[in-house]
This record gives C-alpha cells, sequence and structure tokens, in this order.
C-alpha cells in the first residue's frame, strides 16, 4: 500500500512525479506529498487526493530536477496533512516518502526520544526517517551509509525515498518487502512502486530486490546490498504500453476491466490452449510436472478475491486431478505453524504479487523446502520472481481497486493448470478432457455475450440500491463465485453482504431473511440444480427477494426469481467464469448509484503490502 514516485534527470520533476502519484493513487489516497529539491527541500502535502494537493500547490515554486512523490494508506496515525509524507528530518535536510511498516518503531522512537528528539507526526516513517539522521550525525558518514545501518536494525517491511539537500541530484532508495521499480533513462532515472509513472519515458527497467540500497542520480545508478557489495543492476524490458493503464472512454477502471474480459481472458489462453490438437502448453507446469504428478497434496494460499479463485482451484483440481487441494488464508497460514514438507506444492495467487501476507506466507514455506507455484497478474513482482514457477494471468494492469479481471485470468489458468495435470496423470478421460478444452475456448465469447446485457443488470441494480444488506448463495463450483459476489458489492457499494453455501444458510443466516433482503442466488445449470431450487424455495416461503444467475433456457428459476441474469449454458467447471459476470456488474451499478467512487472506495488500497 503507498505509491512512491521519484524522478532525478534534466526535465521538471513535478510534472513526472504528480502524474506518477495519478497513476498509483490505487496503491492509497488518504494523503498526498511531493518533496522538491532545488536550492534547498521543498516539501508540499496534504490530506486527500492528489488532484487536491496540486489544485493546492498552484502558483507555489514547484521547479526542481529532483523530486519525490507519495500516496499514502494511513497505518500509523490518521489521515491528515501532519501525517502525510514526505517527511523531514529533525535538522531540516532530510526528506523521506516509505510504503510499509517499520515493526520496531516504537523502541527507536523511544531511543530518539530520550536523546531529545521531537516528533511531529504519529508516522513510523518520521521515526525511521530520524534514526537514519541521528546514525549519520553520529557516525559522521554519508546517508546511503547511514541508511544501511539503520535499516539493519528494522523490522518490517519498507520502499524509502530520501532526498538531501546537500545533494540536490540524487534520490537514496531501499526495499524489503514493499515494491521499487527504477526506470533507466537516457540521462534520467525513474522512481516507482510500479512501472506506471515511466511508461511514456522509458521501458527500460530495474526490479530491485529485498535488501539492496540504491544511488540514484541522473547518469548514475548504483545498487548494493545491506552488506555494503556492489550488485550489477538487471535491467527488464517492459511490455506495458501507456493506453493500457488509461480510462479508454470508460467512466471507470472497474467498468473498462469489466468490459476487457473477453480479451483478457483470450489472452490467458492464446499460446497455451489450443483445442484442436488437443494441448496445454505451460511451461510452469511442465517444468514441474512430476511434482504435479507426484504431489500428495497441494496447498493455495491468498488473501480477498485471490482467495475465492483458490477455492475454486480446490473443487477444480480436487474433481479433475484427484489431488487433496487445502485452502488458506495467507495471513493465518502465515503465522499458525503449518507443516510443511520438502517438495510440497505451495501455489500462490495473488493479482499484484506484492500482498505482504502472501508474500511471507510463501517466503517460509520456501525455506521448509516447498517448491512455490506462483499464479500471478503483475509482471516481475515479487511474488513471481520468488516463485519457483508459474503462470501469468495476463491480464494486463488491473487498477480498480475491485478485482474483476485478474480475478476472471486466475480461473482461466487454474481450468487449464488442471487440465494439464489431470491429463498427464490420467485422472481425466479424453473425451472429458477435449470438451473442456472446447469449453475453456468459448468463454470468452460467452463473457462478451453477457456484457450485451450489462443495460438489463444496471436496471436490476438500481431497485436493490438502497438495500441494507444482502445475502450471496451458491452450491458446488458457484459457491466461490457467492462469496466474491458478496465481497464485491461490500467493497464498492458499502452494503453489508454476506456469501455462503446455500444448504448452510438454514443454520443460521436464514433468520436475516425478511421481504427487504435481496438474496443472490449463483444457480446455474449443474449437478446441484435440483438442490438449489430446494434453496430458493425456502428464501421464498420467507418473503426475501431472490435474484437469480441462471443459465438460459432454465424453465425453473426464472419463474421463481424476482429478477434474473441469464448467462450462457457452460459445463460445470466452466461456468463460474461466466456467473462471476454478472455478479461484477451488479456490484458496480449498485456502487454507482450510491454515489461511491468505485475504483477508490473508502479504506482500501489496491495493493496491500502491509500486513
Ligand atoms: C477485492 C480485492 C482484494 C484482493 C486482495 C488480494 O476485489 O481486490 O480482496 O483480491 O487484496 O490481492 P492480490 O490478489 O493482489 O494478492
Amino acid at each position: 500500500m503507498c505509491g512512491i514516485v521519484g524522478y532525478t534527470g534534466p526535465k521538471e520533476a513535478y510534472p513526472i512525479v504528480i502524474t506518477g502519484l495519478k497513476r498509483l493513487e490505487y496503491r492509497g489516497y488518504d494523503s498526498t506529498g511531493v518533496a522538491l529539491l532545488n536550492d534547498g527541500l521543498k516539501v508540499y502535502k496534504k490530506k486527500g487526493r492528489v488532484a487536491e494537493l496540486e489544485e493546492a500547490i498552484i502558483g507555489k515554486d514547484l521547479h526542481s530536477s529532483t523530486g519525490i512523490g507519495h500516496t499514502r494508506w494511513a497505518t500509523h496515525g490518521e489521515p491528515s496533512d501532519i501525517n502525510a509524507h514526505p517527511h523531514i528530518s529533525a535538522s531540516g535536510k532530510l526528506a523521506m516518502i516509505h510504503n510499509g511498516i517499520i515493526e520496531n518503531y516504537a523502541q527507536l522512537k523511544k531511543e530518539l526520544t530520550n536523546k531529545g528528539y521531537k516528533f511531529t507526526s504519529e508516522t513510523d516513517t518520521e521515526v525511521l526517517l530520524n534514526f537514519i539522521e541521528d546514525i549519520q550525525e553520529n557516525n559522521q558518514c554519508d546517508l546511503l551509509e547511514a541508511v544501511r545501518v539503520a535499516l539493519k536494525r528494522v523490522t518490517g517491511a519498507y520502499v524509502i525515498l530520501l532526498l538531501n539537500s546537500a545533494t540536490p541530484d540524487t534520490i537514496i532508495a531501499a526495499r524489503k518487502g514493499s515494491p521499487l521499480v527504477i526506470g533507466v533513462g537516457k540521462g534520467e532515472h525513474f522512481l516507482g512502486s510500479d512501472a506506471s509513472p515511466m511508461l511514456e519515458y522509458t521501458k527500460e527497467v530495474v526490479y530491485v530486490n529485498d535488501y539492496e540500497l540504491a544511488i540514484v542520480r541522473p547518469n548514475e545508478l548504483i545498487l548494493k546490498n545491506l552488506g555494503n557489495e556492489k550488485i550489477t543492476p538487471f535491467v527488464t524490458k517492459l511490455d506495458m504500453e501507456l493506453a493500457e493503464i488509461e480510462k479508454g472512454g470508460y467512466d471507470h477502471f472497474m467498468l473498462k476491466e469489466i468490459f476487457e474480459q473477453p480479451s483478457t481472458i483470450h489472452d490467458c489462453l492464446r499460446g497455451r490452449l489450443d483445442a484442436t490438437a488437443g494441448t496445454i502448453t505451460m511451461s510452469g507446469i511442465q517444468d514441474n510436472i512430476e511434482h504435479f504428478k507426484n504431489a500428495k497434496r497441494i496447498i493455495i494460499v491468498a488473501c480477498g478475491t485471490s482467495w475465492h479463485a483458490a477455492l475454486l482451484a480446490e473443487y477444480i483440481i480436487e474433481e479433475l486431478c484427484r489431488i487433496p487441494v487445502e485452502v488458506e488464508y495467507a495471513s493465518e497460514f502465515r503465522y499458525r505453524n503449518p507443516i510443511i514438507n520438502k517438495g510440497d506444492i505451495i501455489v500462490a495467487i495473488s493479482q499484484s504479487g506484492e500482498t505482504a501476507d502472501t508474500l511471507v506466507a510463501i517466503e517460509r514455506a520456501k525455506e521448509n523446502g516447498a517448491i512455490i507455484f506462483g499464479i500471478v497478474n503483475v509482471v516481475g513482482s515479487s511474488i513471481a520472481r520468488i516463485s519457483n514457477g508459474g503462470a501469468y494471468t495476463h491480464a494486463g494492469p488491473e487498477i480498480g481497486v475491485a478485482s474483476t479481471k485478474a480475478f476472471t485470468g486466475q480461473l482461466t489458468v487454474i481450468a487449464m493448470m488442471a487440465l494439464k495435470i489431470a491429463k498427464e496423470k490420467n485422472t481425466i478421460s479424453e473425451e472429458r478432457y477435449r470438451n473442456l478444452l472446447l469449453e475453456l475456448e468459448a468463454v470468452p465469447e460467452k463473457v462478451a455475450a453477457i456484457l450485451k446485457s450489462a443495460e438489463d443488470i444496471k436496471a436490476i441494480a438500481l431497485k436493490y440500491k438502497d438495500a441494507a444488506d444482502a445475502l450471496y448463495l451458491g452450491r458446488g463450483y458457484n459457491f466461490p463465485i457467492a462469496l466474491e459476489g458478496a465481497l464485491k458489492l461490500k467493497e464498492i457499494s458499502y452494503i453489508h453482504a454476506e456469501g455462503y453455501p446455500a444448504a448452510e444458510m438454514k443454520h443460521g443466516p436464514i433468520a436475516l431473511v425478511d421481504e427487504n433482503l435481496p438474496v443472490v442466488f449463483i444457480a446455474t445449470k449443474d449437478s446441484y440444480h435440483e438442490k438449489i431450487v430446494s434453496n430458493i424455495q425456502e428464501i421464498k416461503a420467507r418473503k426475501g427477494k431472490v435474484i437469480a444467475v441462471v443459465t438460459e433456457g432454465d424453465d425453473i428459476i426464472p419463474g421463481m426469481a424476482d429478477d434474473v441474469f441469464y448467462v450462457p449454458a457452460a459445463d460445470e467447471i466452466i461456468a463460474p467464469m461466466l456467473s462471476t459476470i454478472p455478479i461484477q456488474l451488479l456490484s458496480y451499478y449498485v456502487g454507482i448509484a450510491k454515489g461511491v467512487d468505485v475504483d477508490k472506495p473508502r479504506n482500501l488500497a489496491k495493493s496491500v503490502t502491509v500486513e
């Protein structure tokens, strides 16, 4: 969480930094700030969005060729002008921005307070900054050395960028656990939490690794580790275009991303699935095929929407591959001393590839000898890099905070992966395998067909926008979609929503049902159809309002439901990729009708890099 940007070079830094911050605002948006170096340090910061800061500093002296900027998701201290980054050191010579959490900040603060330091903010960042300055003054060393010494004492996660008024063209950076990309231009360098701030200037980037420090000047990039040894920067080429991070005529990124799904799913399948030849080409699986074939179990770790994809993966992999699967919340897994044996396969699912809990969970598992397989969207992200093998979802940049196209990308990868392993293990008949390949191939077209009914979904969404609560129910492969539907609704409409296995509602949630409660059934034609029809009857008998996602041609549920969303017929393993689309649109239109900023809902951030 939090977005960081930096620039040093011949151009004006401020426009680059402020534009970069707008692109990174999805990472946190409760306050914003910039620090510019030119004849001393100038710091402007403010509670609120990037646009508010921009407006507030019109007419100020913004001239500088070295600058840093920050957009915050508050951890220590409420969103306020004072807690906003950058922070300035006691001497006034250093300015710093930080993404992450310094876990031992209280101890460091005590030590500094005993030495007479005073703090203006409640942040851990101001503590770390003064700790660095204190070391620099005591040791009479340069700033990089002080940072190096300080970071050896720090526990937690960080990316920091520092400016020093004594070295006007230099940015010092360091990372552990939070992402940092450095763009290499001609006589200039760019820094960012991801590559979006530098896209129009350079495609050459260096992904900084944990425990690395960087000295960044216009014509020089020096990387070192915490042991003060030099590291050769590894420059990679970005495969991303500016258009991918723009709204492209849509009102919101979320809507654009929902509508991109026919092409993102197609991109995910492209070059991998060949239904005519009957093949799936996934080198990440192929390279580890013996491990997968012989696996006694697979553990999947993830958070949020990615966890819902993991749950569906459990159902699909167990059905097709006959391998036991355990699905874990990464945040629980990392702390509960799980039993991990050498050679166990841990699959990490993550859109951002930076989620702190998922990242640490797999780091621990890897230390214990597990093989890590990453299903990740962001190319070059930390989880992708730490994994022993993996498969990208190829959904392109997802900027709306609510995950949509990344989720269907994850489901696509999971389906291909399960089919490939099942084929290799011989746990699937040739006929079913071939049929599922054809089904998968047809998904983009079917998703496009569902999107054509967006206006109908919008009309239904308006009917339910004032609901106080909602219940989402599904069985079997559609149960994870019920969970996902409830999550999507609460995060972007602020309506309290619960997802449940449809049959489980009799054990408690049914007490909530009355004429005011919308109950969304994910009820496509599958082996549970008759059962879910009974569950719908149970809700109707208690006067609940039923909204059902059904398969085209269903002649039972539409007669019972108050409102219906139709999706094309599909195999029950594939159907969740379709039933999730109306659910996404329902949340989007309810959120819009309620006036929520759906791309940046309150309290959330896209990339959760703190635990
Ligand atoms: C919900 C959502 C979050 C993320 C979660 C994990 O719409 O986006 O629940 O799914 O924070 O993030 P990743 O997938 O980046 O690890």
